[in-house]
């Protein structure tokens, strides 16, 4: 498996190795992990470099706007050079924190849009109660990079409108929760080529460690839920989106 989306570096409860070490062991071969924080692109980039299975994806989430200045983009741009960056995120709009933030953020947005272009660089995108501002943006503003809908929280319709375009609809943790009637929907209806798997660890831990720490090794818990959704088997999963990941991120 590869887990598409996790930040193994605010993991607080787990050492570096300790999280590899895991992730290995539970059959995760390779991580991907997105810079949020302006100040976490280094880190990114470091550990990238030292970690064999780790990739790194360069940008500044829509929370964290108000520390972008445009310097950040040939800062990306140098750290891109090296072949463990394969991607721009996370990025894209929050409407559920501080909405004073909202133009900035879609100004930001639309800014890291366009490196993303300028590099042939897939996007994460992180779309959080913005679902049609995402949409107008990307499909306005993007030219030539494959999206990826992180996270995903939409519904089943603006699933198939995101597939229409062409994007990637990644699940997490949500999937596994049993009120996540929505997510249960959305993971049983899209293609098998356009789904990915993540954990966004820290963050939205899968049933049965709701509650604590997430780390990657847990992303078999997501694609053991959507393969029960199916009605198909793990390895089918597995090997399907380890495959679109593969294509994605060109590793
Ligand atoms: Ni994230």
């Amino acid at each position: 498996m590869i887990d598409t989306h996790t930040h193994i570096n605010c993991i607080d409860d787990f050492s570096i190795d300790e999280i590899l070490k895991n992730a290995s062991d539970n059959g995760v071969e390779k991580l991907i992990v997105p810079s949020a924080y302006a100040s976490d692109i280094d880190i990114v980039a470091e550990l990238a470099s030292k970690y064999e299975n780790v990739y790194g994806l360069l940008g500044v989430h829509p929370s964290e706007v108000k520390d972008w200045t445009d310097d950040l983009i040939d800062k990306i741009k140098e750290c891109a050079k090296s072949p463990k960056i394969v991607g721009i995120g996370e990025i894209g709009l929050d409407y559920y924190w501080d909405k004073s933030l909202n133009d900035l953020q879609k100004e930001v947005f639309i800014k890291q849009i366009k490196l993303a272009n300028e590099l042939n660089f897939p996007i994460s995108v992180h779309d959080r109660e913005a679902h049609k501002d995402s949409f107008d943006i990307l499909t306005e503003f993007n030219k030539n990079s494959i999206v990826i809908m992180h996270c995903f929280s939409g519904s089943v319709e603006f699933m198939h409108e995101c597939v229409k375009q062409g994007w990637y609809i990644a699940i997490g943790g949500v999937v596994t929760f049993k009120n996540a009637i929505k997510m249960k929907e959305v993971a049983k209806g899209v293609p098998l080529d356009k789904l990915l798997i993540e954990t966004d660890a820290p963050y939205l831990t899968p049933v049965p460690y709701r509650g604590k720490t997430n780390q990657p090794a847990y992303v078999k818990y997501v694609a053991e839920e959507i393969a029960n959704l199916r009605n198909t088997s793990f390895e089918e999963i597995n090997e399907q989106t380890t495959k679109n990941a593969k294509l994605v991120f060109k590793i």
